[in-house]
């Protein structure tokens, strides 16, 4: 009896579910309707939901709209931010007079959508739309309110971020207090329409970071745009309206850009066949976007991961003791006063590669040519730099600044052209440089971002030059500049991290923080106090190497500094644990991106061809530019990190090997390293050089091109592993066919080809007709003639001998040298 009972209850219960369901799965409110907490309305075609939820851990309710189908739950627009309900009993009703108002329990209305019409009421409805727009609207066209006017933290595509001049409307991004409460927190992200608009992250009323102006293609400070090629951004500017919208162009990747509670504006996106996302942090890519890092009058330039400020030309620091202490923050003044009475002495220099200064205080005119621009700037004594106001068909429309120059910046490439007014009495000082045309007084500097060594690194080659030939590990070399320099431990300036607050961190290494299973043990994400996110690489069984060159081989890898190798910001020992701490990368390994068939199609060429770049030029300092010459000897994809803006960044040290003075080679009877990436005559003979590196490179960038692991591929008919494949393609004339699907739709195929070609060349048998790691990077270019490459090393899958230990698992291995 009772079963029977339960089970009719079951029956019951399962229809009722149902039945709601059914019910309940509708896109439009009309008059007199409503949902309660637990009813949702879904749009037409499903991407949208909107609905009460709970944020966090807090109890509070809130009716919210976010991605029907997405994990984690994504919400994207928050009706009550400020007045939360205290129980699961609101309502969301559109009331007899057509205002869509949330109830609470007593039937008070706590929030309301605000609106009044004179018209007649009866066809006024509430839709929610595919966009993930909530609009009310009188019949098809009156629109009388719209989520859209009202964004949250979230913008999404076809969102209007911007004013309406005519009604005073300002549609910005505002960030929550925290990730349990939508409420408005301290961070916005708006457009600024004093002087030409641009577009500024604030806290409170206070810039933070400058998205910055429109160029005709993109924002000044911000030229890499990461999602180029899935998204299409707009910038409208007309009497009625200025506001910046973007539109997904691959509506198979889905983008969003969200400011977080602690301000930082980042691009979400993902693909509709899996939830696995990248994150790409907007517009604050290293120290010197922040703004006005560098005061007024001077520009920041990145060297290596260190910020560096240099008074513009004309200019001097306004406190120079401040400033050799690098402080830099009350930037720089003009030396003399430019002389006006003869002002045709005055002369304008131009900057390249500049992100232009805070354009708040500056005056336009779009129809103005380059000419006039420097015409009207002479012209004015107060006015201190001009640019065109659109970059593109070669530049026009005038743009001037008449206050101090604020907030600029060098960049490596895609940045602009910015003319700052000199007088001439410094103009002559440049001329003295060979460049100047004394006539025009025009003179063009063209700044390039410098990678240089580091102090320690050169103290460290001198150190090499004074003893014989020899290959070091890092230990050793660590342990011989202690006795050169007569240094201890402690003077070392990488952090040694209390256990305690590791173990805090990673909420004692909870396996739902694990990242994964690095080289050297397993990695777990932590949050430091500060909410600094960090990855923790933690081994716990004591390898055979002591203790203390342990912290030796820490200590001068500390010291590799470069935007493409993967930073180490401190360590940690205890008892048999060494942790290591490096800066989280949010976007995992380049393997799980080009492996996987949903997630590859996020990774289009623009973004791998910059990926192979960076690596190329990481793997250059390490080889040349760190004067250290070491070889990491175990690259490989998963080796390669990916940044916020997906940047690669070579990791895992725990094999490489220093080598010094003149030695170009080395060999070893025990072999380590990955198979697949290893060339022949390490696997033949244990021989090593730059030159493994660079094959292992070639491999890396066929991987990327194709989108085939090396050690995965087989080509059934022939045999080959990906290398042989590459090279039957290219002898075949067919090189193309080896190009991943999802880049097909690119017409950059001159350039696909280039690096295959270079691909190619990297992977040849003899070490000696490989380039070395500059060449790689000249031809990548296109900078350099490309030999025909000799047949590449290990390509018919079979030629491998069975018996390669892979990868292993200690942080370094003791190898068996032979001199
Ligand atoms: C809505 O409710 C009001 C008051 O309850 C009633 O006067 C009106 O006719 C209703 N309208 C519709 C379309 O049901
Ligand atoms: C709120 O309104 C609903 C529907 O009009 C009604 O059934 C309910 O009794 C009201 N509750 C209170 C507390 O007034
Ligand atoms: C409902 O909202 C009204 C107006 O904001 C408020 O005075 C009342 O206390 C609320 N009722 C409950 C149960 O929260
Ligand atoms: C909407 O509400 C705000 C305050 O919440 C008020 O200042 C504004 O006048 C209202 N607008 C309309 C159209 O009622
Ligand atoms: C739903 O509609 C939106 C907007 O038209 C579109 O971008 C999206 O691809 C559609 N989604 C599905 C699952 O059809
Ligand atoms: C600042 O440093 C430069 C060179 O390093 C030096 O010439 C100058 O005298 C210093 N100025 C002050 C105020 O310390
Ligand atoms: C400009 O400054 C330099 C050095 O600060 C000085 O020698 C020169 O006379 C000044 N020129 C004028 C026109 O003031
Ligand atoms: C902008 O420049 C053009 C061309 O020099 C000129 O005709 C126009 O009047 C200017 N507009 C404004 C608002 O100054
Ligand atoms: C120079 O420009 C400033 C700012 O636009 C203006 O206030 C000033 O009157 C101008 N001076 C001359 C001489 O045109």
């Amino acid at each position: 009896m009772i079963d029977r009972n339960i089970i009719i209850e079951l029956i019951i219960l399962l229809f009722l579910s149902s039945h709601s369901r059914t019910c309940i799965a509708r896109d439009t409110l009309s008059l007199n309707q409503s949902i309660v907490d637990g009813q949702t309305l879904v749009s037409s075609n499903g991407t949208f939901e909107l609905g009460f939820f709970t944020p966090g851990n807090s109890k509070a309710r809130y009716l919210g709209m976010w991605y029907k189908n997405l994990t984690p739950l994504t919400i994207v627009w928050v009706a009550n931010r400020e007045t939360p309900l205290s129980k699961n009993s609101g309502v969301l009703k559109l009331n007899e007079n057509g205002v869509l108002v949330i109830l609470n329990d007593t039937n008070n209305s706590i929030w309301s959508s605000n609106t009044t019409t004179k018209e007649a009421k009866n066809s006024i409805t509430a839709q929610l739309l595919d966009t993930g727009n909530l609009v009310l609207k009188n019949g098809e066209e009156n629109i009388l309110w719209q989520s859209f006017d009202y964004p949250c933290d979230t913008l999404l595509p076809g969102m209007k971020l911007g004013w309406n001049l005519v009604t005073g409307l300002n549609r910005f991004e505002s960030s929550w207090k925290s990730e349990d409460n939508p409420a408005k927190g301290d961070y916005s992200v708006s457009i600024d329409i004093r002087g030409y608009p641009q577009i500024v992250l604030k806290e409170g009323s206070v810039i933070r970071l400058r998205i910055g102006s429109w160029n005709g293609l993109g924002f000044t400070g911000y030229p890499t745009q990461p999602l180029k090629q899935t998204q299409k951004f707009e910038f409208v500017q007309t009497d009625k309206e200025v506001y910046h919208r973007y539109e997904v162009v691959d509506s198979s990747v889905v983008s969003i850009y969200k400011l977080s509670p602690s301000g930082k504006l980042r691009a979400l996106a993902w693909t509709s066949e899996t939830s696995d996302r990248i994150v790409i942090e907007t517009g604050m890519e290293d120290s010197c976007d922040s703004y006005a890092m560098c005061g007024a009058n001077s520009v920041c330039s990145m060297n290596g991961n260190v910020p560096k400020c240099e008074c513009l030309k004309g200019y001097v620091p306004k406190f120079p003791d401040q400033w050799n202490i690098s402080y830099w923050s009350n930037g720089c003044v003009s030396k003399n006063k430019s002389n006006c009475d003869n002002s045709y002495k005055d002369g304008f220099l131009k900057y390249n590669d500049i992100k232009l200064p805070d354009t708040s205080s500056s005056w336009y005119n779009k129809s103005m040519s380059l000419v006039e621009c420097q015409r009207g700037c002479m012209k004015n004594c107060s006015c201190k730099a001009y640019a065109n106001v659109d970059i593109r068909n070669g530049g026009s429309g005038c743009l001037l600044w008449f206050d101090d120059l604020v907030d600029m910046r060098m960049f490596s490439q895609w940045g602009q052209d910015l003319y700052i007014r000199v007088p001439s009495s410094d103009l002559d000082d440049v001329s003295v440089s060979g460049k100047g045309n004394k006539k025009k007084h025009i003179i063009q500097i063209t700044f390039g971002v410098t990678i240089s060594g580091f102090l320690t690194c050169a103290c460290i080659i001198i150190l090499i030059k004074r003893v014989e030939p020899r290959i070091y590990n890092l230990g050793q070399l660590f342990q011989l500049r202690q006795k050169y320099f007569k240094l201890k431990k402690e003077d070392s300036d990488l952090p040694i991290f209390d256990f305690p607050m590791i173990v805090k961190a990673t909420s004692n290494f909870c396996s739902r923080n694990k990242l994964g299973e690095g080289g050297f043990g397993p990695v777990y994400k932590g949050t430091l106090i500060d909410g600094k996110e960090v990855a923790i690489k933690r081994n716990s069984k004591m390898s055979d190497q002591g203790l203390q060159e342990f912290k030796n081989e820490v200590l001068l890898i500390a010291k590799l500094q470069h935007r493409n190798l993967v930073k180490l910001l401190g360590c940690c020992i205890h008892k048999e644990e060494n942790l290591l701490i490096y800066e989280y990368m949010p976007n995992r390994s380049l393997d799980y991106f080009i492996f996987d068939e949903s997630r590859s199609k996020l990774l289009t060429w623009s973004h791998r061809s910059c990926i192979i770049d960076g690596i190329a030029r990481g793997l250059l300092y390490l080889h040349q530019d760190s004067r250290l010459r070491i070889i990491h000897r175990d690259l490989k994809s998963s080796n390669i990190l990916l940044d916020g803006q997906m940047n690669p960044k070579i990791s895992d040290f725990g094999l490489a090997r220093t080598f010094g003075g003149d030695q170009v080679e080395a060999k070893t009877r025990k072999l380590v390293g990955t198979y697949g990436y290893m060339p022949p005559e390490y696997v033949v003979h244990g021989r090593y050089s730059m030159k493994s590196d660079v094959f292992s490179f070639g491999v890396i960038v066929l991987e990327i091109i194709s989108g085939n692991k090396i050690t995965g591929f087989y080509d059934p008919e022939h045999s080959l592993n990906l290398v042989g494949h590459a090279w039957r393609l290219w002898i075949e004339h067919i090189p193309l066919e080896l190009v991943d699907a999802q880049l097909l739709q690119t017409i950059r195929s001159s350039e696909i080809l280039r690096y295959i070609h270079v691909g190619l060349l990297c992977v040849q048998e003899k070490p000696e007709d490989r380039p070395d790691m500059s060449s790689a990077i000249l031809m990548l270019n296109g900078e350099k003639i490309l030999s025909q490459p000799k047949s590449p090393g290990f390509y018919t899958g079979k030629d491998l001998p069975e018996a390669i230990s892979p990868s292993s698992n200690q942080m370094s291995v003791t190898i068996f040298e032979a001199r």
